[in-house]
């Protein structure tokens, strides 16, 4: 049941204002990779995301294998906890990283899209209170693990609802960002 005075943060349904995708338009997704101000860090950045694309498909995808009853609670507990922990702490750092560094250099390099970088840095603090959850939620179920097996299932359902979110969530936020923040490098050559 939903804490009416904590409400569940849910993806962002608004799409980025029409105004912060003007330059995506001189320079469309086919033709970053091409792009002399296309370079090794945008590489590896655009690769970060790919990474918790997998990653969170992956934990949903074992909660998922779990209730279908094809995983013993051991191995379910042992890549939870990796996976799980290597989805969180790595999106924390990233998080941290752009807030603090990536996004004021972008702003710096184009100011009229301030707002759209905004929007990106409270999608984060909104993405926290989930993970927080999907935190909370996983460290339950490996404790009912070791403590109450019966009781682990129905914590699961709970699990798995949080890893959907955070895959929403990401699916929204990771294709606005790579939109946004890649023809903003390509425009003026930065990170290079
Ligand atoms: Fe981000
Ligand atoms: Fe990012």
């Amino acid at each position: 049941m939903t804490d009416m005075t904590h409400p569940q943060t849910t993806t962002r349904s608004t799409p980025m204002p029409e105004a912060m995708r003007v330059l995506l338009q001189d320079y469309p997704r086919d033709s970053w990779q091409a792009h002399p101000g296309f370079h090794e860090n945008t590489r590896h950045w655009l690769g970060a995301h790919q990474m918790f694309r997998q990653l969170g498909e992956l934990v949903q995808r074992e909660a998922e294998t779990y209730l279908d009853k094809g995983r013993s609670d051991d191995t379910f507990a042992a890549h939870l906890s990796y996976y799980g922990d290597a989805l969180v702490r790595n999106l924390h750092g990233h998080h941290g990283w752009e807030d603090h560094s990536y996004f004021p250099e972008l702003c710096a390099a184009d100011p009229r899209f301030e707002a759209g970088l905004e929007i990106l840095e409270q999608d984060h603090a909104d993405l926290d209170a989930v993970l927080d959850r999907f935190t909370r939620a996983a460290n339950r179920t490996i404790q009912l693990i070791q403590l109450d097996p019966a009781a682990v299932r129905a914590e699961v359902g709970g699990l798995h609802t949080e890893a959907k979110a955070i895959n929403a969530f990401l699916a929204r936020h990771l294709g606005d960002e790579e939109d946004l923040a890649v023809p903003i490098i390509l425009h003026h050559r930065l990170r290079g």
